[in-house]
């Protein structure tokens, strides 16, 4: 397996194109009665598969399958337009390509640099010290469901690795949702298939996937059981999940406070809480706990150093009698 580190666009294209092109099917699940809908294969993607139980017909537009239920799309309506205002304020995105392929390691608008660093740095943490233990028991490369991708960088470095990944998010937008993959799809021999789909109904059947990631996307959960329970359906065995750049606070308190703050911030300066969704927003280590308790997933705590700053900042929170800032574990679970 190529372990490849990409940290120029022109580097990341070439590597690209260079792996061979794999045939790749998925056993489909229906988003709106859970009945089996048989296998796509998406190569060619041309038939719109059709739930034999309720109908429903998963259509593709501009290469993204849309597999959220009518009744779920209503009900993320508010949510969706929201986050969408609020990354357009935060400046996510970019028209050029080069900004993409550049992600983690190089935010090239500068708009979002420390957040990109950190991620860049979880990122390799991934490559350097967990990644490879997972590739020694998947010799011929991983399935991988990296949920709430995003823009699909993630989706993207790991195809570079030799990984086949499949990419779902609630949105599809070309600045910052799944629809920004298209500057990586050309790249690749192989693009990788985008659904648009909640985390708590996946459109998939059981079983398909070797590593189910949540990259800053686990904490958006309603609830951690059904969400984790839901990626554990659609794990072989023995399988892995990773939930990293979630926020994660010793005590519980922090973490409500956190989010008072971040709520009265966002209305101030846009007139709403962005609270139409419950999510959970962080996690603590009882989540954890219970969540072994519900399904017997062991979790290990991967703490990369995000620098001397950061660091620094529980003692400076501290001093200035603020509450605990959280911090950025990778948690990795192992499910035999
Ligand atoms: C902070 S972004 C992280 C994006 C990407 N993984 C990254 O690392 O840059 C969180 C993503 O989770 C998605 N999301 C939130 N709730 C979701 C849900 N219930 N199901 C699927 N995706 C969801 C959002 O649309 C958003 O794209």
């Amino acid at each position: 397996m190529s372990a490849l580190l990409q940290t120029s666009t022109q580097a990341a294209s070439e590597a690209a194109i260079a792996l061979p092109a794999q045939s790749r099917s998925l056993l489909l699940r229906c988003p709106v009665c859970t009945h089996p809908m048989g296998t796509l294969v998406l190569l060619p993607m041309r038939l719109e598969p059709q739930c034999p139980a309720c109908g429903f017909i998963l259509k593709n537009e501009r290469g993204i399958w849309k597999a959220l239920a009518p009744c779920r799309d209503e009900r993320y309506r508010q949510f969706v337009t929201e986050y969408q205002t609020i990354r357009q304020s935060e400046g996510r995105g970019s028209s050029g390509g080069r900004y993409y392929l550049a992600l983690p390691f190089k935010d090239a608008t500068g708009r979002n640099s420390w957040q990109w660093k950190l991620r860049a740095r979880s990122f390799r943490y991934l490559q350097r010290k967990i990644l490879p233990q997972i590739e020694r028991e998947h010799k011929g490369g991983l399935d991988v469901l990296d949920v709430g991708a995003g823009n699909c960088w993630l989706s993207y470095r790991l195809a570079l690795r030799g990984y086949r990944p499949v990419a779902i998010d609630l949105r599809t937008d070309e600045l910052d949702g799944l629809g920004a993959a298209r500057h990586y799809l050309r790249f690749l021999s192989q693009p990788f298939p985008r659904f648009r789909a909640e985390m708590d109904r996946l459109p998939f059947a059981g079983a398909q996937f070797d590593l189910v990631i949540f990259n800053a996307s686990f904490h958006y959960s309603e609830d951690y059981r059904t969400t984790l329970g839901e990626a554990l359906r659609c794990l072989r065995r023995a399988g892995h999940i990773l939930i990293v750049d979630s926020p994660f606070y010793n005590r519980e308190e922090s973490g409500r406070a956190m989010m008072a703050e971040r709520r009265k911030a966002y209305v101030e300066k846009y007139g709403f809480a962005s609270d139409s969704v419950a999510s959970c927003e962080f996690l603590t280590r009882q989540n954890l706990e219970q969540l072994t308790c519900a399904y017997g997933v062991q979790w290990r705590l991967g703490k990369p150093w995000y620098g001397l700053r950061w660091a620094l900042r529980p003692l400076q929170a501290r001093l200035a009698r603020r509450r605990k800032p959280a911090k950025f574990y990778i948690v990795w679970g192992m499910l035999q």
